[in-house]
């Protein structure tokens, strides 16, 4: 850009561009590109500034790059942040808390992560949720019913994560012991809904505030997936967590129920509406039914 090839009639040669000549070439760009108010080349250097720290860049590296004394100069002349923009950077920051949320019971050694699950964390997923059902639903389940198996569970988990809509998050300790499972999907049955599947807390941790950790963030994870309301399937018998939902908002469907007679028991439909929140609509949906 700092060198103008003259006119062939002037031989054609590369000289230095004149200051005056980059001020055109600036003018004649933004008239090709639309832009109506008047643009000069000291513009640029606001509309860069502004562009940096609307991306986040630290007004100290910013006043580095642009070589001012102090970043007093950046905030009175060169930023032109809008209302929209601190909001932005407020959605931001409090969707960044929610990705990497921890929860403390008290003590800060007694940390839990909740964290995105994938495939390769199968066998973790299987090992909550086998050791919380064989107490949670022992009395639920008819006394003569087969007990879940570890290899059974892990064929449904492996089923489900073939749902693209699927995903699970895990709780963990700090030292990385898993806690506590909750998935989302899209639900089946009913479009732009989601669905809130396979909380489990191991029962140790009962009551310490890990399974409304769990439930907040996959409702998390369902606004941000664009869904604005929820659905999720109980046994009827699951008093506990039936109790749970409730307190949590979940309302339950009258009429809707679902007999599993190989098993001998009947799960119950809730439902909840989930705030509005822009994002991108889960697709697609699977199936899964289990202990
Ligand atoms: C249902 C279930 C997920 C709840 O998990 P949890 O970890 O016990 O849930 P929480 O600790 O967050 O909440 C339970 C209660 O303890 C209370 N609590 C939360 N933090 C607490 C703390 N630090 N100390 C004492 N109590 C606390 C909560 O206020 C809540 O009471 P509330 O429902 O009256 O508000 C759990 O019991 C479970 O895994 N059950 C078996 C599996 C199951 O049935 N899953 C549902 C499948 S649909």
């Amino acid at each position: 850009m700092a060198l103008k090839r003259r006119p062939e009639s002037l031989g054609g040669a590369y000289e230095l561009l004149t200051e005056s000549g980059v001020q055109q070439l600036v003018r004649n760009l933004a008239r090709m590109a639309g832009i109506e108010r008047r643009v000069y080349p000291h513009l640029l250097r606001h509309s860069y500034i502004t562009w940096a720290i609307r991306r986040g860049m630290h007004p100290m590296q910013i006043r580095q790059i642009v070589g001012h004394e102090s970043t007093a100069m950046i905030d009175r002349v060169y930023t032109h942040l809008v209302p929209q923009d601190a909001y932005a950077a407020m959605v931001k920051a409090l969707a960044d808390v929610e990705e990497d949320w921890r929860i403390s019971f008290g003590s800060t050694s007694d940390r839990i992560r909740i964290r995105e699950a994938n495939q390769a964390d199968t066998r973790r997923l299987v090992d909550v949720h086998h050791r919380t059902v064989l107490v949670a639903y022992a009395g639920i389940f008819p006394p003569n019913s087969p007990e879940p198996r570890p290899d059974a569970l892990q064929r449904q988990w492996e089923l489900a994560f073939t749902d693209p809509t699927f995903r699970a998050l895990l709780a963990e300790e700090d030292q990385g012991g898993a806690v506590g499972t909750v998935a989302v999907r899209s639900d089946p049955d009913i479009s732009g809904s989601g669905e809130v599947c396979r909380l489990h807390v191991l029962p140790g941790w009962w009551g310490s505030g890990v399974g409304t950790a769990l439930h907040d963030a996959a409702l998390t994870a369902l606004r941000t997936a664009g869904s604005a309301q929820a659905g999720l399937w109980v046994l009827r018998d699951n008093r506990r967590a039936r109790a749970f939902y409730e307190r949590r908002g979940w309302q339950l469907v009258e009429g809707e129920v679902l007999a599993l007679p190989d098993a001998g028991v009947i799960e119950v439909r809730y439902r909840r509406r989930l705030p509005a929140c822009v994002g991108p609509r889960l697709a697609g949906a699977g199936s899964q039914v289990g202990w």
